[in-house]
């Protein structure tokens, strides 16, 4: 059966609970902006600069894992430069004509944000290049041997691209963005402090421990340590006078069956499948994805990410290899080792 990936708590990305989540906690200046340090000093200046100069700010590329915060930022580079941004994304721009309704509607200064900004097609990215380039718009006019082409001068506006999927970039666009910013998994420290933020919006009370708990199961992942703030609490108003303590996280968790490092069924699955089936690995991608029922790009995009930066899986050229910490994890005995008769 098809897990929906949505509906899963960890899942870093947006569900449909998560859009008023979204807005009602998202930091609206770069201040309230919790960890990745050098992103934000990085944009800061640059906003500064621009600033300075009285101009756009330079194209602005984000990548990184889902729920990190790369639409939270684009908002705020625009609060901060006081511009309007447009927002639209990559498989809403079926064809050029969308993208030149999009640019001539911008005003100096504006930001235009772009969400996956890796599936626009070809014909647009084309578009793109030197409204990027040169704030110009190219329009053929007619058709065949006489066509001509016409040059529209675009204001200066900065376009800010949002991608999960960097490496599926074209190498044209990436060039062509003055700056480029890749967020990573934060670490427990930094999630704390937003579990911590979030709790204090909802006007939540929560004490450190449990705030230390939700920090280690949140995969580095701010929209994951939102949505399990938003389920304990749930289950404290239930079960709890809406107080919550240790005992109350520890709960709501394992009803979420949510494990201590943040793994779920699922990634528990993985883990079990390559070492129980296949020895430990190295197994191909598509062929875990056949035995559990998922789609190898799920699998890849979505699992993935988090189980290698807990060193639990290994990427080799042969395929996937469960380390001796995934064993450990799942309290499984590692029985690899250098094959029996080896002089190595
Ligand atoms: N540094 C941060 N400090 C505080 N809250 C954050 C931070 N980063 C993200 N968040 C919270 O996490 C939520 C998800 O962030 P956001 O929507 O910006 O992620 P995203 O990277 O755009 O994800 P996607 O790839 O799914 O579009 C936001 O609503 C915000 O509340
Ligand atoms: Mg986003």
């Amino acid at each position: 059966m098809q897990e929906a990936e949505s509906t899963r708590v960890v899942s870093g990305k947006p569900g449909p609970e998560d859009g008023s989540l979204d807005a009602n906690l998202r930091p609206r200046r770069l201040g309230d902006f919790i960890g990745q340090q050098k992103v934000k000093d990085n944009l800061d200046i640059g906003i500064r600069a621009a600033q300075k100069r009285g101009e756009a700010i330079d194209h602005i590329l984000l990548y990184g894992p889902p729920g990190l915060g790369k639409t939270t930022l684009a908002f705020i580079i625009a609060g901060e430069m006081g511009v309007n941004i447009k927002v639209s994304s990559g498989p809403a721009i079926e064809r050029p004509g969308d993208l030149a309704a999009i640019l001539t509607n911008l005003q100096k200064g504006d930001v235009l944000f772009i969400d996956e900004v890796h599936r626009l097609s070809r014909i647009v990215e084309e578009i793109l290049y030197p409204a990027m380039e040169d704030f110009a718009l190219d329009i053929i006019l007619g058709k065949g041997p006489g066509a001509r082409s016409l040059r529209l001068n675009l204001p200066r506006f900065t376009l800010i691209g949002a991608t999960t999927r960097f490496a599926s970039m074209s190498s044209p666009l990436r060039d062509r963005f003055g700056s480029v910013h890749r967020l990573d998994f934060y670490d427990a420290v930094s999630i704390g402090s937003i579990v911590k933020r979030s709790a204090q919006i909802f006007k939540l009370k929560i004490d450190d421990e449990s705030i230390d708990l939700i920090a280690c199961r949140a995969r580095g992942t701010p929209r994951v340590a939102n949505r399990l703030l938003k389920r304990i609490r749930d289950y404290a108003q239930v079960k709890a006078d809406g107080a919550v303590n240790r005992e109350v996280t520890i709960e709501a968790m394992g009803k979420l069956e949510v494990d201590e490092l943040g793994l779920d069924e699922i990634d528990r699955k993985v883990l079990r499948t390559i070492i129980q089936k296949f020895d430990g690995g190295p197994v191909g991608l598509d062929t875990i994805a056949a035995s559990i029922s998922e789609e190898a790009d799920t699998i890849e995009g979505v699992y993935e990410p988090y189980l290698l930066q807990l060193g639990f899986l290994e990427r080799t050229p042969r395929g996937r290899q469960a380390t001796r910490s995934a064993y450990k994890h799942l309290g499984i005995a590692y029985k690899k080792g250098p094959p029996q008769g080896s002089l190595w």
